[in-house]
């Protein structure tokens, strides 16, 4: 089977963790027998240079014709006083818009090795391991009208939602939680906001199909506070579009290190995985940065989009033995970077024992 990915490395760091990335991917192409084919194109900054514009039509036509999008992060300092539609970001919310996915699916996971890096106590993050599903393309960031009066004195925007668009991100969300704990917990501000209540009432509606799953409803506030202080509790978060940007941000804490966050926007044409960290400029060109983010959202898109669960799996548990080896990055040494591994040794010991998952359950296939 083949597979067209288009890879947009973008500035900063993006190159060099989303080659650690590719890198893992056509280990896993090699074993699969699946054909992953890789168009690299430019995108971002990188693109402006070339061409003026963020998101050249070569790239954008390369990411619809393509199965899977990855991609890995935009923006640069020289940039930072062009006009928006000229800078870097904005290539990055056109793509989104033509891809059209709707799900962002955000996993933090409070690895045991790492868990003195996050700020909350190790005892506390220990063992979290949830997904935010953020709705993307509705409420309050879309919503019409919006705008400014006349004098700047007042302004305004509209949070909207329909029945559709709770009702298909709910189904994302159910699907989810079958496959890991069976939790969900949908979240909303239902005794103030009419888009809320029937958020609240479309999701009890759509529970209905998942009777294996336990729903349970939360506000936002309180939802924000038990994730810095029981995240155990949660396993999979469903939000609308404002309250998930949020959350997800701030579930990330528990994880120790914005570098080690993967994300998969799914649900449109094209599905485009990125890790959640920006282009870092401060440490760009050092071989500093944290791969693992990068890596984790290759395998988010093998799990969503090549169907390879076992080969998702088994690079998300590499990532655990690797840290749990002591492989560290600079971002993972709380202050001790002389102790770190480049973004390159970080990817090739994944790589490796990678590799030696694949080649142990091929090996127990033929016999
Ligand atoms: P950032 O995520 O690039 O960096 C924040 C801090 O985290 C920095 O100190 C950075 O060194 C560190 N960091 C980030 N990723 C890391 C990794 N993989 N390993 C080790 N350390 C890591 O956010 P910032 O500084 O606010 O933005 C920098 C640029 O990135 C801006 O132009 C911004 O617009 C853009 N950006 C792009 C995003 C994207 O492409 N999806 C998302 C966020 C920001
Ligand atoms: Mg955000």
């Amino acid at each position: 089977m083949k597979l067209r990915i288009t890879v947009l490395p973008g500035d900063g760091i993006g190159p060099e963790v989303t080659s650690e990335a590719v890198r893992v991917l056509r280990l896993v192409g090699d074993f699969s027998g699946y054909d992953f084919e890789f168009n690299e194109k430019p995108f971002g900054g990188a693109a402006c240079r070339l061409s003026g514009k963020p998101l050249p039509p070569a790239t954008l036509d390369s990411c619809l014709e393509s199965d899977a999008v990855l991609l890995g992060a935009v923006g640069a300092p020289e940039f930072d006083t062009f006009p928006r539609h000229e800078r870097p970001e904005s290539g990055l919310l056109q793509l989104r818009m033509a891809l059209g996915g709707y799900a962002n699916l955000r996993p933090a996971v409070a690895y045991k090795a790492i868990a003195d890096c996050s700020p909350l106590q190790a005892s506390v993050v220990e063992g979290a391991n949830l997904l935010v599903v953020r709705e993307l393309l509705g409420g309050l960031y879309f919503g019409e009208p919006r705008a400014f009066d006349q004098d700047r004195q007042t302004a305004f925007n509209t949070m909207r939602y329909s029945k559709e668009e709770i009702e298909r991100i709910a189904h994302i969300a159910f699907q989810e939680a079958r496959r890991r704990r069976r939790k969900l917990t949908s979240v909303d501000k239902a005794n103030v906001l009419e888009t809320s209540q029937l958020w609240r009432e479309v999701v009890s509606r759509v529970a209905r199909e998942y009777t294996d799953v336990k729903l349970e409803h939360m506000y936002v506030d309180s939802c924000a506070m038990h994730l810095v202080t029981d995240p155990r509790r949660f396993d999979v978060i469903l939000t609308e579009n404002l309250f998930g940007d949020i959350l997800s941000d701030e579930s990330a804490v528990i994880t120790g290190s914005l570098g080690m966050l993967a994300s998969a926007t799914i649900g449109g044409s094209v599905n485009l995985y990125e890790p959640v960290h920006g282009s870092a400029p401060d440490i760009a060109g050092r071989g500093v940065a944290n791969p693992l983010g990068a890596i984790l959202s290759a395998a988010m898109l093998l799990r969503y989009s090549a169907h390879l669960p076992q080969e998702a799996s088994d690079i998300e548990s590499a990532v655990r033995s690797v840290l749990e080896a002591g492989y560290r990055t600079a971002d993972l040494t709380r202050g001790r970077p002389r102790l770190a591994v480049t973004t390159a040794e970080m990817g090739q010991q994944v790589e490796k024992v990678v590799a030696d998952r694949l080649d142990n359950r091929h090996a127990y296939h033929a016999v």
